[in-house]
């Protein structure tokens, strides 16, 4: 959730590590601070909000030190107060963290009856403290760091420096992602590569469990038992520095915009457009005969890609689909069956809830196959069949390109299924191929509605509730819109099965509520119409996507009608995510709510 970046450099580092703060910032933008050592002392600069403010205070009160630790906040334990940002720290140490140290309440009592009195409220101070005490003892810090490793449970990363100590960096990671940079008479730590992206491409990744010195001349990574490990370099490509929003105005229109092309390269990679086949990554340790069950775990955005791929394993494959949030998964004790397939959906592949059902489902001897944007995460690493999606970096905090990619990947796989198990035919293969293959141009062709879209966003915008409807695999995507709409403009949004409407919501409609139908034209489309008759009778006011025989079928008066282009009718909900992300988009900009980097949100979710 938080961002934590360190380095050991050969001048000064504050501007550096703000520069890689800013890419780590999806992670979180309560509140900013460095900490660097000026001839030996400790001195730090914090602010609340955002990097511009902790920009600003270090304009004017400089830090000059070769050596530091940055940190920038999604708030847990604390408020977003400047008090409690960090890095936290005492005369002797100075720590930046990430996560969530569980036993801080028992620590701290302890710490406190020895009289130590602590400064702020977050998890935090208990590290900075008790190594304190330990140096306080005559320790050498890294001994201390490692004692108090010792003692912590939870979930975190973190990062050290010393006073006194220019030579010295540590880091240590139990859960939330870690990466070493290796560069010329440097080293460097970040929670991702992103963040290194501009100091080094050579990078490796501390294992669960690990904790690293580094200083001028490299790294000796330890394990959990404190052995001595070897963790592989490998080089980052350039992805890593691509973080910038070319022309666009927010990197949430750049995502949005990138879709064609990045929803291509994931079809280029699971589908061969010679043969019209779809082609796995390797050969799978299973035979889809064999599978009596799936079972598809996520949160949020990712979660509703997996339930639209439910709608697909279920008709192409024949085969049950169960689908749970990952936060409920994790504790209600699924019954799974040995040699069953479990699939985890996550575009930062971090999501400490969606990891927490890996590890759980991994334990109960199913295969587990994750769908991930990126490849070096925890759960790729974890998982025995890893798909990547190849939206590349999403920085807008609201997913966008990564869930297309999710759905497109998560076909390909349904598709494989229905051959493995004998219910889809050759032909039936070729033909939804021949589908999946127009998608990225049916894209670019749904982008075309934006004009429209944004005239729409202004009335969108004088709501204080919207509804979205749909059947089918446009089920899933209504909650998707109103999962979009509410978390970047504000605006109360609620999804539901077009059928359900009559069970309870229907009570909610007026003339004052947009009611956003999501119906193409398909084998329930006269359902959904119904259901808008019912909406109508009410007074609601009706946005319609459909196609243009949907707008002709339509018989009810819509507010408006956005027309896709025609398609197969099953992968539509890879094409209609356009105009539902592109609604919330122009809403949140004419609402002027900060659409990368909505309140209370962050991008990757490494706490439960
Ligand atoms: C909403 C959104 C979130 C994520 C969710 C899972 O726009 O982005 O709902 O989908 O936090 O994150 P990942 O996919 O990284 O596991």
């Amino acid at each position: 959730m938080c961002g934590i970046v360190g380095i050991l450099g050969r001048g000064p580092v504050a501007e550096q590590l703000v520069d890689s703060l800013k890419r780590l910032e999806y992670r979180g933008y309560d509140s900013a601070g460095v900490a660097t050592l000026e001839g030996g002392i400790l001195e730090r600069r914090r602010a609340e909000g955002k990097l511009k403010n902790l920009e600003a205070r270090l304009q004017a009160q400089p830090l000059k030190g070769f050596t530091g630790i940055g940190h920038t906040r999604w708030a847990t334990h604390g408020k977003p107060t400047e008090n409690n940002a960090h890095p936290h720290a005492t005369d002797r140490v100075a720590v930046v963290h990430n996560g969530i140290i569980e036993n801080f309440h028992e620590l701290r009592e302890a710490l406190q009856k020895k009289g130590t009195v602590f400064a702020t409220e977050t998890d935090t101070e208990i590290v900075v403290h008790l190594v304190d005490d330990l140096l306080s003892q005559g320790m050498a810090p890294v001994d201390a760091v490692r004692e108090t490793l010792a003692k912590l449970r939870g979930a975190f990363a973190l990062g050290f420096i010393f006073a006194g100590q220019d030579d010295l960096l540590i880091g240590a990671r139990n859960g939330p992602p870690l990466a070493v940079g290796y560069g010329n008479g440097e080293m460097y730590l970040g929670s991702d590569a992103i963040a290194l992206g501009p100091l080094t491409d050579n990078i490796s990744y501390l294992e669960d469990g690990d904790w690293v010195v580094l200083t001028h001349k490299g790294a000796t990574v330890y394990d959990r038992n404190n052995a001595v490990a070897d963790r592989e370099i490998v080089k980052h490509g350039p992805s890593t520095s691509l973080v910038d929003k070319a022309n666009y105005r927010h990197f949430m229109a750049k995502e949005i915009h990138e879709q064609p092309e990045v929803v291509g390269h994931t079809l280029a990679r699971y589908v061969d457009m010679g043969t019209e086949r779809v082609m796995l990554p390797a050969r799978l340790p299973f035979d889809f005969k064999d599978i009596q069950r799936i079972s598809i775990t996520a949160c949020g955005t990712a979660s509703y890609a997996g339930f639209v791929a439910k709608y697909w394993f279920e008709r192409f494959a024949r085969v049950p689909v169960e689908l749970d949030v990952a936060s409920e998964f994790r504790y209600r004790e699924a019954p799974l069956r040995k040699g069953d397939l479990a699939i985890f959906i996550s575009q930062s592949g971090e999501t400490a809830d969606t990891l927490a059902a890996l590890r759980y489902a991994k334990a109960q001897g199913v295969h587990t196959l994750s769908v991930v944007n990126v490849p070096t995460s925890t759960i790729a690493r974890e998982s025995e069949i890893v798909m990547p999606t190849l939206a590349g970096p999403e920085i807008g905090v609201a997913s966008t390109k990564a869930f297309t990619c999710q759905l497109m990947v998560l076909a390909a796989l349904a598709i494989a299924a229905g051959r493995g198990r004998g219910e889809l035919s050759e032909a039936d293969e070729t033909k939804l191929v021949h589908g999946l293959v127009e998608v990225p141009r049916l894209i670019a062709a749904a982008l075309t509605t934006e004009p429209q879209i944004e005239k729409l966003a202004r009335e969108i915008a004088k709501s204080k509730d919207v509804l979205y409807l749909g059947r089918g695999t446009s089920y899933p995507l209504a909650l998707e819109g109103a999962l979009k709409l509410k978390e970047i403009s504000y605006i109360h949004a609620e999804g539901y099965a077009a059928g359900e409407l009559k069970h309870g919501p229907i009570a909610l409609i007026d003339e004052t509520m947009p009611v956003v139908v999501i119906a193409p034209y398909d084998r329930v489309f006269e359902k959904t119409v119904s259901n808008m008759q019912e909406v109508a009778a009410r007074g609601g006011n009706i946005i319609l996507m459909t196609d243009a025989k949907g707008a002709e079928e339509a018989t009810v008066d819509s507010l408006v009608t956005i027309i896709l282009p025609d398609m197969a009718a099953t992968f539509t909900p890879i094409v209609y995510a356009i105009p539902v992300q592109l609604l919330a988009y122009h809403t949140a900009v004419v609402m002027g709510t900060d659409v990368d980097q909505p309140r209370n949100l962050a991008k990757s979710v490494t706490v439960e």
